[in-house]
């Protein structure tokens, strides 16, 4: 039997989105920018599902730009903001970002261009008071980048104080809300902020589709410029399809529905390892993530079991698995590598219950003392 408990590295598109889907690509056969009834019929699934959108995250439906997704929203506003900048500055931003934030910053970097990363406390929350003190303290500032829900521990990020502290500051700052859209409410006006980067596949919707918001009044350069869509600032064809499909998934899913699961599956994960080890258990978290530990075995190795026992769950970011390295968040919270290897995240959703947790707690015990037997103890 086939389980699918990784709603945090995508979760699978709802029926109502493959339908709208279909939907669009059937009758949208048109260029949105052609002027004929074909080009108006795609413009106008595009221009509704702008409007959806922004009734959705509270913003003006001119604030709203559609992107491939998350990566490239959070790039657009890295580029665009630091384009204005030819001399270079410092840019703040945490630790425990997604690498569409960290690896362009990290490019970036020169002696021109200054990278500052705040660690989060061991809880994995980064501490509001060192972040502001951050940003007071430097003096050529360019850039605040920051996420609202951490992908990998769940944690939620003190995003909207320190947009609030930007704003009297008058500096700009990015919010990757990716992770946070269906799992807590996002307000786009009262957050504030010049950027906020949001992607379709987390919440059900097609992949390869997202959305920048962008702040009345803030200019951006384009990354890859051409045809001028999206008003001058994100130039390509738009996903027509992909766009429906998007704003057909908005407010569907509410990942807090599967706290009772995720929490019966912790509590049972506590009585029966009890070496094991909550991450960010004390933290506030989004309602469908449980990153935990296991020490004394590997995280990728009870994965590939879980993986022929049917279950599909992550260790660590899904993002940069098959990479060996271990946890980039977990190393900024004071995790050692050991322990950070042992890692694996379940996050539930759709379609999941208590007998998947259950489930997957027998398979964790009989894939661990499986490893544990293999290494002699
Ligand atoms: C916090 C965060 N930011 C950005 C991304 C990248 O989004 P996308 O997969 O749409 O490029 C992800 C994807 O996992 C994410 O979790």
């Amino acid at each position: 039997m086939k389980r699918y408990l990784d709603f945090n590295a995508t979760c699978p598109p709802l029926p109502e989105v493959i339908e709208a889907v279909s939907r669009a690509s059937a009758s949208a056969i048109g260029n949105p920018s052609s002027l004929h009834w074909a080009g108006r019929a795609a413009r106008r699934i595009v221009d509704d599902a702008r409007d959806r959108l922004a009734a959705h995250l509270h913003c003006e439906s001119g604030s709203v730009v559609f992107t491939s997704g998350g990566t490239e929203s959070d790039n657009i506003a890295i580029h665009a903001t630091t384009a204005a900048h030819p001399g270079g500055g410092t840019i703040i931003t945490t630790a425990i970002e997604h690498p569409a934030v960290l690896r362009p910053l990290e490019q970036l970097q020169s002696p021109q261009w200054q990278l500052q990363q705040i660690k989060p406390n061991a809880s994995g929350v980064i501490d509001t008071q060192a972040m502001i003190e951050a940003i007071d303290a430097a003096d050529d500032l360019r850039l605040v980048c920051i996420m609202l829900v951490n992908n990998e521990s769940g944690a939620i990020q003190p995003a909207a104080e320190i947009a609030r502290h930007c704003r009297t500051r008058h500096i700009p700052i990015l919010i990757d809300a990716v992770q946070a859209l269906g799992k807590i409410a996002i307000d786009a006006t009262q957050l504030d902020a010049d950027f906020i980067a949001l992607s379709a596949h987390k919440i059900g919707g097609p992949k390869g589709v997202g959305a920048l918001i962008v702040r009345r009044g803030v200019k951006i350069a384009q990354l890859a410029p051409g045809g001028g869509q999206e008003r001058g600032r994100r130039s390509g064809t738009e996903n027509v399809p992909g766009i429906a499909g998007f704003a057909a998934a908005l407010g569907i899913i509410d990942f807090n529905d599967y706290r009772p699961i995720r929490d019966h599956f912790e509590s049972r994960l506590c009585a029966s390892i009890p070496e094991s080890s909550i991450i960010a258990a004390d933290a506030p978290r989004s309602a469908n993530t449980s990153l935990f530990t296991l020490p004394g075995v590997d995280g990728e190795t009870i994965l590939m079991q879980l993986d022929l026992a049917g279950f599909a769950v992550a260790s660590g970011s899904a993002c940069s698995s098959g990479k060996r390295e271990p946890s980039h968040v977990l190393r900024a919270m004071g995790v050692n590598d050991t322990l950070a290897r042992s890692a694996i995240r379940v996050s539930f959703g759709p379609g999941n219950s208590t007998a998947d947790a259950d489930a997957l707690i027998e398979a964790l015990l009989q894939s661990r003392n499986r490893l544990k037997q293999m290494a002699g103890f």
